[in-house]
């Protein structure tokens, strides 16, 4: 089971974004868990979205004074989850040390809450982008899709089916062969494609059709980032793209698009062009069989234009990753 394997347990997975989160504490699902996400004036904080007293939701209370107040009989966990009022109670008597909610790995990071249910922290992968001024940056998301997260990431690294599904849009009918690239490895142990030439009818908005040169990287299991590359006049557009395993086979889909140059187009028209190609991929993905990506590489037929998706494979099964198709 995807919602069970022990290396994404591990993983920082982006669960909202931080503007979703003001004063009231949110509820999210993570692979298959309800979990309340709450800010005070310390950061950002998860817990398993359920009271130890009588399992209530907490997230359909408050915060108050730093804390997380149960919307049933008002008792108080502090970002920790440590139970520190409990208003039944004698003000003589201690509280329970069992009194206590179950505290899960929470940050903010490009515009993102990301949270990690495992006790161990398995890293974080770094989006230079989105701190380097040089660049404008618009998140984008989230997107529900049904389909398990390894074949919506899979698309996203797919090349070749730019100039059929995109057609128009990210490539041209006349133009679907792929050049021949290589994928490597990183030191950091992300996985990055050589540049792929890929002609696309009007790539800088002048109306131009020419090549563009995209080059692809996997980040961490779950989150995954293309680069453009305009070699005429430097544009660099990129995108990341993480997605949130939401239960054992629905997904939901963020993203971070960076642009080193300016363009007429506001926040929002970037994000429904992004909506109107991420609806293109839809019908293909949550129609793909297997719904697990198989991971055993005999199962499908590949292409040499295929490298990114086989490294992706391959990336998988080196840390252990257990849901696939084997
Ligand atoms: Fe939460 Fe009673 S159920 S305080
Ligand atoms: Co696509």
């Amino acid at each position: 089971m995807l919602v069970q394997d022990p290396v994404l347990h591990r993983e920082w997975i982006a669960v909202c974004r931080s503007s979703d989160v003001q004063d009231k504490p949110v509820q999210v699902t993570l692979m298959g868990e309800r979990i309340v996400v709450f800010r005070t004036e310390t950061g950002i904080h998860a817990f398993k979205d359920l009271c130890i007293h009588r399992g209530a939701a907490l997230s359909l209370g408050c915060v108050r004074n730093g804390n997380l107040v149960c919307p049933y009989h008002a008792w108080e966990y502090d970002p920790s989850g440590a139970c520190v009022k409990i208003p039944q109670l004698p003000e003589t008597q201690a509280i329970p040390t069992k009194a206590k909610a179950i505290a899960y790995g929470c940050r903010e990071r490009y515009g993102f809450v990301w949270v990690n249910l495992g006790g161990e922290d398995a890293g974080m992968f770094s989006l230079p982008e989105f701190d380097d001024p040089a660049f404008r940056n618009v998140i984008w998301g989230p997107q529900e899709v049904n389909a398990k997260p390894p074949r919506v990431i899979e698309n996203f690294l797919d090349v070749g089916h730019l100039a059929v599904v995109h057609e128009g849009y990210l490539g041209v009918e006349t133009h679907r062969e792929i050049g021949d690239y290589r994928v490597h490895k990183t030191e950091d142990g992300c996985i990055r494609s050589d540049e792929i030439a890929i002609f696309q009818p009007d790539p800088d908005g002048t109306g131009q059709a020419k090549h563009v040169y995209y080059t692809y990287e996997v980040l961490r299991p779950l989150s995954v980032k293309f680069t453009k590359r305009d070699e005429e006049n430097g544009n660099l557009m990129s995108i990341l793209l993480t997605v949130l395993p939401l239960t054992e086979t629905k997904s939901v889909a963020f993203g971070v698009m960076s642009f080193n140059y300016e363009t007429d187009l506001t926040d929002e028209e970037m994000v429904k062009f992004q909506d109107m190609i991420f609806a293109q991929d839809k019908p293909i993905v949550e129609n793909q069989k297997p719904e697990d990506l198989p991971l055993d590489l005999q199962i499908e037929l590949s292409l040499k234009s295929d490298r990114m998706s086989i490294a992706y494979r391959q990336y998988l099964t080196e840390l252990g990753v257990t849901h696939g198709t084997a």
